[in-house]
């Protein structure tokens, strides 16, 4: 089956979610070749989660040791180089790459917008760590929406979808990895078995206390900050080279992975919670509510959808 993206792209169904037109291909070789190191690092968002802020504050403590924080490599290069997505970047140049060969030194970083049950085995079967951040659907689908009617061109003669068209697919769950509710509890779950595996994270908790939620990140990656790192302010530190403030404001564009020439500003609009009152009629807003408490049930996930 196919549908169109909010610019008029086409999607395709697999194994129960939607694909941008280019990543199928990417997302199965990735199933098929990919073999899990112990020491791998996940990172598992749908798009316009915070993706970029959870690779720089991931980036950043797993490197903290080998770079200082004043000559971080996220000052130079984009979040997206520095953490490449291991399918819609890595796979897609190449089918079967070599991911042994010292470009990618331990621990690896890899990020994903691939759903729970798409997943390699080898990942699945290591003691590789995956965290996974998501963010209320209503802030998620209204940054999703402008990101692409703003910064990508429509496809031939396509008007863009309004966002009330917009919302009604994302409703649906026929947008890029979407549904949105099969995603985010496929790890949900997932969290909740393998607590040791899976460290679930929600971009209004980072919000409200990045610091905390640092500590959090460090401990379940085995990369503790120590009683004197914190005396030192290390974890304040990182929280501040990694804020919507500072990422903004880098001249880093994306000249590596796809989509090239991205503008870096591109991944940064506002970074609010509760934005989409501005967008979102207070009806729609009742019938996501609606239907989050449908599609999330009895399994104790709940949104915060103004923070
Ligand atoms: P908005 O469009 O609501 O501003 P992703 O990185 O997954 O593409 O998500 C992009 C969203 O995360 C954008 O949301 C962006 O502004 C927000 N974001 C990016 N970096 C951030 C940061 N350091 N702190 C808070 N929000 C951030």
């Amino acid at each position: 089956p196919q549908e169109k993206d909010w610019v008029g792209s086409t999607l395709y169904q697999y194994q129960g979610f939607w694909y941008p037109f280019f990543a199928p291909k990417a997302v199965i070789a990735f199933q098929n070749h990919f073999k899990a190191h112990e020491t791998d690092i996940f990172l598992i968002t749908m798009p316009k989660s915070g993706t970029t802020w959870l690779k720089a504050l991931i980036f950043s403590i797993a490197n903290r040791k080998q770079f200082s924080l004043t000559q971080s490599p996220l000052l130079t290069t984009n979040p997206h180089e520095l953490v490449p997505f291991i399918d819609i970047n890595i796979y897609l140049k190449n089918r079967t790459p070599d991911l042994e060969n010292g470009k990618f030194p331990s621990p690896r970083i890899f990020a994903t917008h691939t759903p729970y049950g798409t997943l390699p085995s080898s990942i699945l079967k290591s003691n590789c760590r995956i965290v996974y951040l998501c963010r209320n659907p209503l802030d998620q689908f209204i940054s999703d929406w402008h990101f692409f009617v703003n910064n990508f061109p429509r496809n031939g003669d396509f008007k863009p979808f309004s966002i009330e068209e917009g919302f009604e697919r994302f409703c649906k769950g026929t947008h890029a990895f979407g549904p949105f509710w099969e995603h985010v509890l496929g790890y949900w779950k997932m969290s909740l078995e393998h607590p040791e595996k899976v460290l679930f994270l929600k971009y209004e908790d980072l919000k409200k206390d990045i610091a905390s939620n640092l500590k959090k990140v460090a401990d379940f990656l085995s990369y503790p900050f120590s009683e004197e790192e914190i005396r030192q302010g290390v974890v304040e530190e990182i929280s501040k080279l990694c804020s919507f403030e500072t990422l903004k404001t880098l001249e880093v564009n994306m000249t590596g992975v796809r989509p090239v020439g991205l503008k870096n500003s591109a991944f940064f609009r506002n970074g609010k919670v509760g934005d989409w009152v501005n967008f979102i009629s207070p009806l729609m807003a009742d019938r996501m509510k609606q239907l989050c408490e449908e599609k999330l049930g009895d399994s104790g996930l709940r949104f915060d959808l103004l923070g």
